[in-house]
């Protein structure tokens, strides 16, 4: 099997040369792109004519995150973009199942988020309404903070649940991710690892990349 499946984060790369850094994580599984809205979010990133131009500028899938208001209204016309994720947050939206269905008929996965401090309980009968389960390993908004270890219980009962649902879903952390906490993260059930920071703060983005899956893979050692 795949095993685990790394995400770099693109908001910890250089926005004024996002070719080049696109380039430096080709060994990765996926772009992870996080949009912000400044509302959702005390922050603001990019939206969809920079996905669109990202899309264009790498051949890596792209894993879109929106942290962002209403994604019921917005989040469907980026599925447009022919992205193979879009992510919205469980707080945010109106109408998730509606919401999550209309990004699969519109030819994407769906996908959703919880904060740290959302209950996992009252989504467990949509699960199968979902491709990957995001679950946030810091508050979401910025970079650089650090991994919130009272997420790991929730890592472990989204796990059960998702075994249990017989459904192919993805279990997604975003925040946080070090060769030290994915550890942790992938020990507790996770399967696909964001990280910005500890990918795009290396020397060599590649280098970081593939110690971050071998550390994923460690967790096989500890069991
Ligand atoms: C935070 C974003 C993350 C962020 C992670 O709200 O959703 O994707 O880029 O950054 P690190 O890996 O530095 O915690
Ligand atoms: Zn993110």
């Amino acid at each position: 099997m795949s095993g685990c499946a790394i995400h770099p984060s693109i908001l910890s790369a250089d926005f004024a040369r996002l070719a080049q850094e696109l380039d430096r994580i080709a060994s990765a599984d996926a772009v992870h792109v996080d949009v912000m809205d400044n509302h959702f979010v005390p922050n603001l990133t990019l939206g969809l004519p920079v996905v669109d131009a990202i899309s264009k500028a790498t051949p890596l899938p792209l894993d879109i995150h929106l942290m962002i208001e209403d994604p019921d209204r917005w989040a469907p016309a980026y599925a447009d973009l022919g992205v193979d994720s879009v992510t919205f947050h469980a707080e945010a939206a109106k109408a998730p199942v509606r919401l999550a269905r209309e990004l699969r008929a519109r030819g994407t996965k769906s996908a959703m988020a919880l904060k740290p401090a959302t209950a996992l309980e009252p989504y467990l009968d949509m699960l199968p309404e979902v491709d990957m389960l995001l679950l946030m390993t810091v508050e979401p908004g910025f970079g650089g903070q650090p991994f919130l270890d009272l997420v790991i219980p929730k890592i472990q009962r989204a796990r059960k649940a998702i075994d249990g649902s017989g459904a192919t879903i993805a279990l997604q952390v975003d925040g946080g991710i070090t060769n030290e906490t994915i550890v942790r993260a992938a020990a507790a059930g996770a399967d696909t690892f964001v990280a910005g920071s500890s990918v795009y703060g290396a020397a060599d983005a590649a280098d970081a990349i593939s110690e971050l899956r071998n550390n994923a893979q460690r967790k096989d050692a500890l069991e």
